[in-house]
């Protein structure tokens, strides 16, 4: 390979690279933050003392999440796009949703794990 094509490989990967700490920096500024890693973190995140997760709410959660009545056409539940069965995804390039239109971002779904099962 001649040097110069390898300067070029070079500057477009310092140019991708440059890019994706752009990015990183402009989610940060935006306030936005990582989820935490532990199950312990997410809890004080969203367990509120004067509205305490219970026994009950979680049970709740895992009907309503397999429960298609949570889509307009009441076809589409979560599990629908985030399959448990098969690792919390759907396995298609872009999410199907409401009148069979693929996400028009063409976002995939990611995988969704839960603690309760
Ligand atoms: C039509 C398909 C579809 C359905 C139905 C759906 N999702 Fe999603 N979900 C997605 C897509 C696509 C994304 C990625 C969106 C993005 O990156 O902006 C996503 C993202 C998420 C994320 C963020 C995951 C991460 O790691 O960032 C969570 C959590 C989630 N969905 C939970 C749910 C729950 C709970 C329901 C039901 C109330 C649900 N989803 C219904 C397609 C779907």
């Amino acid at each position: 390979m001649k040097i110069s094509k390898v300067l070029s490989l070079c500057a477009i990967s310092a140019t991708v690279l440059f890019g994706a700490n752009n990015l990183v920096d402009k989610v940060k500024q935006s306030g936005m933050e990582a989820i935490p890693n532990s199950q312990l973190e997410v809890l004080k995140l969203i367990d509120d003392p004067k509205d305490p997760i219970t026994d009950a709410k979680v049970e709740l959660g895992k009907k309503l999440y397999f429960d298609p009545r949570m889509s307009k056409s009441a076809l589409i539940s979560c599990n629908t796009c985030h399959n448990l069965a098969i690792g919390g995804v759907d396995g298609i390039a872009a999410a199907i949703g409401h009148g069979w239109t693929a996400n028009p971002a063409h976002l995939n779904s990611p995988r969704i794990q839960l603690s309760f099962l």
